[in-house]
């Protein structure tokens, strides 16, 4: 029986199985494995992340046909604007393909740091919005009118009120001698007692780091009029968290910041017309159905969205705000597809030929040879429970000293096989001692690839991803499996969760390749994944499709060679490459061609990547 690995829970139609593949669900449909293979062939061997810039498009499609559905049944008098918040990646080859399938809605980029703002400004075509958030100096500020003052819509947040002090200062300053002023719309990022719901929760709330209270707000509104410059206050900002598992939350902020728009504008804000509901629109990232992430649908959010704003407008009589989002989860993670080669499977010591069995043999040892023999599906359980118990007695006499350790090697060979068999003929009965024990069988699988480098979010938050093999698919897969990447640190593993179980195939990787996918890796994981052990961003390319349908590769970026990665660190890499090579060739051990050759080959070395090879890929290559 096959298995689909949840694609239907996280795919969103964008993958499909068909046969032993899991094929891209657009033009030419190719395989993930076609694609692979293309790749390496061109020498490339570790860690591939793909990109689908026709991906990014759906994302926006979907995202603004949507609002525009919402406001047509609602008859929304109010615009939909949204903005891409750069923090969710900020990689040119996923931001160029994003401006480029956007042209046309005046889709806008959010920045939270000055090198943010700076790539905001360089990419938001003129008119299409700009939000800055996040604390800021003068100089920033001061980038922000220089934005402002070459043409952009650009509109800064105010998150306390020393911000809006040094903007006075720096609007005094640009506009000193000018006839005709120019300065940023202002927003306001207001406080919110409504928090949000999971691991990112805490960005709403009293608590949070952001906003202003109510009484900041009408402070904050005072001085701006007191300098006349209520005018530019245009915008209410909130943002109650990122990965939203339910709707609740958000619809009693959108309640709360929709009433403090309506007091602001009952107070006169006349400037003031929309609300930007930040982001927090959730991406389904389980493979399980009953842990699923997200309770709620797009058309729901984007109805709530309308709905709500529409009510209190309505009820307070004041105009319905245009409505500007911020979604990044949403419209970056299904773009990027991590592609991995399976490097070893570790548990191959538990084969039947690793047993040395003697001519005389602990009589507990002897048992467990016959339960192993004689187990059928009638006895299944029990036998398997004498085994488990037996065990137990044959560890604590191995600490006490009466067996030795090839006694000790027997014991775990043997209940290691009983228990597979017992799983096996005991399949049908879906029980939680079942599922426990598969976790003491699990396979290994050694992925090139670093977990701290390609999904952060797992190691610090526990965020899963939906990961598969991308061939043999119409083989049921039989391993309960967990993945270790290649970093020398017990962190860098995806443990076997009886829960949430993953089984892989049973491959002999010396005889033929196995890949893993990793799927909805395009938002956060790129800029917050770290150099642990000094792997590093691995090699990108671009997939995109001509007019007959057939795929492209363009516009790869290979991982960092082992001296870039020594130069970003600010070694002095002139003196390593001055001191390898004195190394060698001071060497006493070696003749001349002998050194000619190790320098040959250590500068081919050193040229690649930190990634591992396999050892037929190191064979062809040199
Ligand atoms: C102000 C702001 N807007 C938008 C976002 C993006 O949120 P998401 O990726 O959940 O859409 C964030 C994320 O933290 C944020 O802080």
């Amino acid at each position: 029986m096959k298995q689909d690995f949840g694609i239907s829970l996280w795919g969103e139609g964008n993958f499909v199985i068909e046969g032993d593949d899991v094929r891209i669900n657009h033009a030419s449909r190719p395989a993930l494995l076609e694609i692979t293979q293309d790749i390496r062939s061109q020498g490339y061997r570790g860690p591939i992340l793909l990109r689908f810039p026709h991906l990014i498009k759906k994302q926006i499609d979907s995202l603004f046909d949507v609002f525009a559905e919402a406001r047509a049944e609602f008859e929304y008098q109010g615009e939909f604007r949204a903005l891409f918040p750069l923090k969710v990646n900020q990689y040119p080859n996923f931001i160029n393909h994003l401006m480029d399938v956007s042209k046309g809605y005046a889709y806008g980029l959010e920045a939270g740091s000055k090198a943010e703002l700076i790539i905001a400004m360089a990419k938001t075509p003129l008119g299409a919005p700009i939000t800055v958030n996040g604390f800021k100096d003068k100089e920033m500020i001061a980038l922000i009118f220089i934005a402002a003052k070459s043409g952009h819509n650009i509109t800064v947040t105010i998150e306390g009120l020393t911000e809006l002090e040094t903007i006075i200062e720096v609007h005094e300053e640009f506009n000193a001698d000018c006839d005709t002023p120019v300065a940023p719309q202002i927003g306001m990022r207001v406080r919110l007692h409504s928090t949000g719901i999971g691991s990112w929760a805490k960005s709403g709330g009293y608590g949070s780091k952001f906003g202003l209270t109510s009484t900041e707000l009408l402070e904050a509104y005072d001085i701006l009029t007191a300098h006349g410059l209520e005018a530019q206050f245009s915008m209410i900002h909130f943002h109650i968290g990122s990965q939203m598992s339910e709707i609740n939350p958000l619809k009693k902020a959108l309640r709360e910041a929709g009433n403090i728009y309506a007091g602001l504008k009952q107070r006169g804000a006349e400037g003031l017309r929309a609300i930007n509901i930040g982001g927090g629109l959730a991406v389904e990232y389980s493979q399980h159905s009953l842990s699923q992430e997200r309770n709620y649908s797009l058309k729901e959010f984007a109805n709530d969205v309308v709905f709500l704003m529409q009510e209190i407008a309505r009820s307070k009589g004041v105009e319905e705000p245009d409505i500007y989002t911020e979604s990044g989860r949403f419209i970056a993670a299904s773009h990027a597809v991590l592609i991995a080669p399976v490097l070893e499977l570790f548990s191959q010591e538990y084969h039947e030929s690793g047993l040395r069995l003697k001519q005389t043999n602990p009589p507990l040892i002897q048992e467990l040879y016959e339960l192993y023999t004689s187990i059928k599906r009638v006895n299944a359980k029990e036998y398997l429970h004498d085994a488990l118990d037996h065990m137990e007695s044959l560890l604590t006499l191995f600490d006490l000293g009466y067996i030795d350790l090839e006694d000790r090697s027997n014991t775990e060979i043997l209940v290691n096989l009983i228990i597979k068999k017992a799983i096996f003929l005991l399949k049908d009965e879906d029980t939680d001692e079942l599922k426990r024990l598969e976790g003491r069988i699990q396979e290994k699988y050694l992925v090139n690839f670093s977990i701290f480098q390609s999904l952060p979010d797992f190691w610090g938050l526990g965020q899963s991803f939906p990961v598969m093999p991308i061939s043999h698919l119409s083989q049921k897969p039989t391993r309960p499996a967990s993945i270790w990447d290649i970093t020398c640190d017990s962190d860098g593993e995806i443990a076997f969760d009886a829960s949430q179980p993953l089984h892989l195939h049973d491959i002999d990787v010396e005889q033929e390749e196995y890949f893993l996918a990793f799927f909805l890796t395009g938002a956060y994981q790129e800029v917050l994944g770290m150099q642990h052990n000094l792997f590093t961003h691995p090699t990108e390319i671009v997939v995109t499709f001509d007019e007959a349908g057939k795929y492209q590769l363009s516009d790869m970026i290979d991982a960092q060679n082992l001296m870039d990665v020594l130069d970003d660190l600010d070694y002095d890499t002139d003196e390593i490459d001055r001191s390898l090579k004195r190394m060698i060739e001071e060497s006493p051990s070696m003749d001349e061609k002998q050194k000619q050759d190790i320098l040959g080959k250590l500068y081919l070395y050193l040229s690649e990547n930190s990634y591992l090879k396999t050892i037929q890929a190191m064979i062809t290559k040199n």
